[in-house]
């Protein structure tokens, strides 16, 4: 078979980015309530009281910064905080945001105690965030009139409302956007059994036959985030429905996910190159992440996003002052032999710098 450039970078079956694919079936999925959602369970038990504290105010609750991998359910808590708070949930994201005046019209369109939802907000611009700073803090805009010296300003009030900023970079916020927000909150990667829930929830909404074993299946190779693991299982119900009586069962999820070259801890191919290239390439590390990146033709956020979260969390990567390094569990996984020092390949977790 001739491998076009085009196959070669094709979509990975696990990313956790969003993909068109998805939206329509994510729809369906999404919980509409607190208590539908799995998972998370710290974040949602203040967010439950933070909500029914603003509504028996009848204030706008403050502000709420939701960070973490992508993938993880941040636009779904959202809606789900826009709906138990009972008003409007408005949707966009940062880098849809051109213009101050683009933020202006959205700003003065919302009503009373809404929600405005700013996906990837450490995308925004500089002028942009410079309407949000009195907009969060003061419920007022200034708006610029004219032009050269006989320019004017003029101050807007705005009605009450509720920002809602998600990025999988909180790092990249301005300190001064960061500090506005009053409700900061990180979503953490699911485990196992809670994504066997959150699998067997949509495999019956979907309306798929599948085994608690099927699901598991699925769950534990879905790296910890809801978005794969209903990736998957759509997936795995192709394989069912043509080799088996389309019920998901543990042997038939098995097939599919090896077929998918996903292993069983949820590895993909480019999560096995990283590992090889950082234990072949440069014995084990330290290696810079750019390094990294280029040895293996990748992005180097592609990396820092979504491999090194997952491989943090399975203890098979660490970062060190001086770079990405390989734990002796990587070498296990991959089957390669260690023969380095101990410094240079610690066991399992490392402390996260
Ligand atoms: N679908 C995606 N994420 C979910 C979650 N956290 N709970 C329930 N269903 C979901």
């Amino acid at each position: 078979m001739i491998q076009t450039e085009e196959m070669e970078f094709a979509p990975r079956v696990i990313s956790p980015e969003n993909s068109p694919e998805d939206s329509d079936v994510e729809v369906t999925l999404r919980p509409q309530t607190l208590s539908e959602y799995i998972g998370q369970d710290k974040v949602k038990e203040n967010l439950a009281v933070y909500i029914e504290a603003a509504k028996r105010r009848c204030e706008p609750l403050d502000h709420v910064l939701l960070y973490g991998p992508p993938g993880l359910g941040k636009t779904t808590l959202s809606g789900i905080i826009a709906h138990e708070l009972g008003v409007n949930f408005r949707v966009t994201t940062g880098p849809a945001i051109e213009k101050p005046g683009d933020l202006v019209s959205l700003l003065t369109s919302l009503s009373d105690n809404d929600v405005l939802f700013i996906d990837e907000i450490h995308r925004l611009s500089r002028a942009v965030e410079e309407i949000l700073y009195p907009a969060l803090e003061d419920r007022v805009i200034d708006i610029i009139i004219g032009k050269g010296p006989s320019a004017r300003s003029i101050r807007m009030d705005l009605k009450p409302f509720t920002l809602i900023g998600a990025t999988t970079r909180a790092g990249q916020l301005s300190a001064p956007l960061r500090d506005r927000f009053g409700v900061i909150h990180r979503l953490e990667l699911y485990s196992k059994e809670q994504l066997t829930d959150i699998v067997r929830r949509s495999a019956m909404i979907l309306n798929i036959p599948c085994t608690t074993d099927g699901a598991a299946e699925i769950a534990g190779r879905a790296r910890g985030t809801p978005r794969i693991a209903n990736r998957l299982l759509k997936r795995v119900r192709d394989f069912a429905d043509i080799m088996g009586n389309g019920e998901i069962t543990q042997d038939i999820a098995s097939i599919a996910l090896s077929r998918l070259e996903i292993d069983e801890l949820g590895l993909d191919s480019l999560d096995r190159r990283m590992l090889e290239m950082i234990i072949k390439g440069y014995n084990g590390g330290p290696v810079g992440l750019e390094t990294l990146a280029s040895a293996i033709g990748e992005e180097s956020v592609t990396l820092e996003d979504v491999c090194e979260p997952f491989l943090m969390q399975l203890g098979f990567l660490g970062r060190t002052p001086r770079g990405r390094i390989a734990t002796k569990l990587a070498y296990a996984h991959l089957g390669i032999k260690f023969e380095g020092s101990e410094k240079s390949a610690p066991d399992g977790q490392l402390p996260l710098i």
